[in-house]
């Protein structure tokens, strides 16, 4: 039986962790060839091992440094190199300190924009660059409710997302004529490393994340990794072929 994204290429920034893992997995699963971006090497050996005995195809991982734009057109082009197109590019790399509008330091400013908006940004010029020649393709863009305003003490975070949004908006507005489509996910709250190493830095563990969430997220729990897949994958798959610019949140209900 063929997939969703039976034959397709699908490159993923953060594609060794969390929902940018499950991504990737689950492409292969429906049938997409698929390259991974970032710097956690056993985590990727895993995973491509995974997909190409598992799921029977492709893998590839690409060592990249997000904070260099050298290593995000890299990864695109490494992608197109082995696989000779892409149809769909995910990021979902991304880092998220907290710190308000009054304590954030110049450094942590630099830091996450460099991982959440000017990767974001030198991946999507590639990439977009790529889908023009083969005539189209699929980019999503993992966002978050910060993006419309955001916590107090997620001043820089909250900002960062903002300014990626933009660039959905941008590329949607601006490439539908070439049949490249940007789409947005909003993503909930979920237990992922990068959260619970946060959390960790609060004194706070996964008991209560789960509890916080119970009492915060309206449909009472903490989001999972299979609760954003699906959604990703119909944004990358040709069911989604007229979709662009959209706003997908699976937040459990919270509406930014
Ligand atoms: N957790 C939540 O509740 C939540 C909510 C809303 C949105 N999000 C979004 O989800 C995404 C991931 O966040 P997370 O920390 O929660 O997830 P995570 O599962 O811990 O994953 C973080 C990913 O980012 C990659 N990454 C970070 N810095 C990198 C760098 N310099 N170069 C290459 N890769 C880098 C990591 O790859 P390596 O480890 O291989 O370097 C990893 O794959 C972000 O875009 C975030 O805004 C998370």
């Amino acid at each position: 039986m063929s997939g969703i994204l039976e034959g397709k290429i699908i490159a993923v920034s953060g594609g060794t962790k969390g929902v940018g893992y499950g991504v990737a997995l689950e492409s292969a699963k429906q049938g997409a060839n698929v390259a991974i971006g970032g710097r956690d090497e056993e985590s990727a050996r895993e995973l491509i091992a995974r997909i190409e005995r598992d799921c029977g195809r492709k893998g590839l991982f690409v060592r990249t440094d997000l904070a260099k734009a050298a290593d995000c057109r890299n990864l695109i082009e490494q992608t197109v190199a082995r696989f000779g197109r892409l149809d769909g590019f995910v990021n979902y790399a991304g880092i998220l300190p907290a710190a308000t509008l009054e304590d954030a330091s110049e450094k942590m400013y630099d830091d996450v924009f460099a991982i959440n908006m000017k990767a974001p940004f030198f991946c999507a010029q590639r990439a977009v660059a790529a889908m023009r020649e083969s005539g189209g393709g699929s980019l999503v863009f993992v966002g978050s409710a910060h993006a419309y305003g955001g916590s107090e003490d997620r001043a820089v975070y909250a900002c960062s997302k903002g300014a990626l949004l933009t660039l959905v908006r941008h590329i949607a507005k601006n490439y539908a004529p070439c049949r490249i489509r940007a789409n947005w996910i909003t993503m909930g709250w979920v237990g992922t490393q990068g959260e619970l190493a946060l959390r960790a830095e609060q004194g706070r563990d996964l008991r209560w994340l789960e509890e916080a969430a119970a009492a915060s997220v309206p449909m009472g729990r903490l989001l999972t990794v299979e609760d954003h897949v699906p959604g990703i994958l119909y944004l990358l798959s040709d069911q989604s072929s007229m979709v662009t610019g959209t706003e997908l949140h699976v937040t459990g209900g919270f509406i930014p």
